[in-house]
């Protein structure tokens, strides 16, 4: 393919990329993760869904989770939320370690998990509330946070009265209503459109712009993993390891117009290269079925 010819190495960061992730860096830790382990039984034997995984966080960091299906992101973030344990190695939350959920970790999962019964102001409310703010206080921060994600006017409008980018907006409303240290989405846009799933990464970049919150995002979309990520975690499968850990040399602030710059593609012709598997495995084992009338060729 030409366009590999004059592409930069995803290595190059122009001098503003590197002073900011030189900042980063600087930045305190919030999540450390030292060889971590998940092993599963199940009927077949043992399952090594992850392993020896070692990561540290910085404050306010967009972490990305990317690898082929099975390799363990869903494991991973489920036990970096709190919602699962490993079977070696810890999680450090700001140095203590970690046992089970709590409030400073939030999740948005790709089902949306709404409350159907409740408008969505009383979604958003709900924690709040359970927190103990009165129901006016509860009510004010919801609006504030409706209004972030541009859904103010459909406060009292209920889940199922809303399209799904709706939903998921209400839902990462409601979980950044209970003021999260960590935001951890497990594919969060997987079940939307590709427009709508664009001007979802355009209100999650706006978010964390604007709220002091560390991202620790998982997709299996490659242009998603670089428009939003400051480093992007590739994990290969079987057992799900880290294969590489990369910094993204796209400048911010971000916008849709960088998804052709050389930095973008050379980043995503990367993680091409580590997610796909060469050719010739790629064909191995893959019986061919023709589906056209012999004599048709389109060559
Ligand atoms: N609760 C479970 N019990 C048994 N095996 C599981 C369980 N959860 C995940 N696995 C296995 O662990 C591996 C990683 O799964 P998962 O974390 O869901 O991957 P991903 O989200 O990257 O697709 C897969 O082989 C999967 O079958
Ligand atoms: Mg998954």
């Amino acid at each position: 393919m030409s366009r590999s010819l004059d592409l930069p190495s995803y290595l190059d960061q122009s001098k503003g990329v590197a002073d900011r992730f030189e900042k980063l860096r600087n930045r305190p830790v919030k999540l450390k993760v030292e060889d971590l382990g998940k092993k599963f039984n199940t009927p077949k034997g043992e399952i090594l869904a992850l392993n020896k995984i070692n990561l540290q966080i910085h404050r306010r960091e967009f972490i990305t989770v990317i690898g082929p299906s099975g390799c363990g992101k869903t494991t991973l973030i489920r036990i970096l939320a709190g919602l699962d344990f490993p079977t070696s190695g810890k999680v450090l939350l700001e140095g203590r370690k970690m046992e089970g959920p709590g409030a400073e970790r939030g999740m948005v999962f790709q089902d949306y998990t709404l409350f159907p019964w409740l408008s969505v102001k009383k979604n958003v409310m709900f924690g709040p509330e359970i927190k103990g703010l009165g129901t006016l206080k509860a009510e004010a921060e919801a609006m504030e946070w409706l209004e972030m994600v541009g859904l103010a006017k459909f406060a009292d409008a209920y889940p199922g009265q809303l399209s799904g980018g709706m939903k998921q907006r209400v839902a990462i409303a409601r979980s950044l209503a209970n003021r999260p240290e960590i935001l951890f989405l497990d594919e969060p846009f997987g079940a939307l459109d590709a427009q709508t799933r664009s001007s979802m990464q355009a209100y999650l970049l706006k978010i964390w712009q604007n709220v002091d919150v560390t991202v620790f995002f998982v997709t299996h979309d490659l242009d998603e993993a670089v428009y939003l990520s400051d480093r992007i975690l590739v994990l290969r499968a079987n057992p799900g390891e880290i294969d590489e850990l990369i910094e993204v040399p796209v400048p911010r602030p971000r916008d849709p117009g960088q998804f052709l710059t050389p930095e973008f593609l050379a980043t995503k012709k990367r993680l091409e290269e580590l997610i796909r598997p060469p050719e010739s495995a790629q064909n191995e084992g893959i019986p061919m079925i023709r589906l056209t009338e012999m004599g048709d060729e389109v060559e």
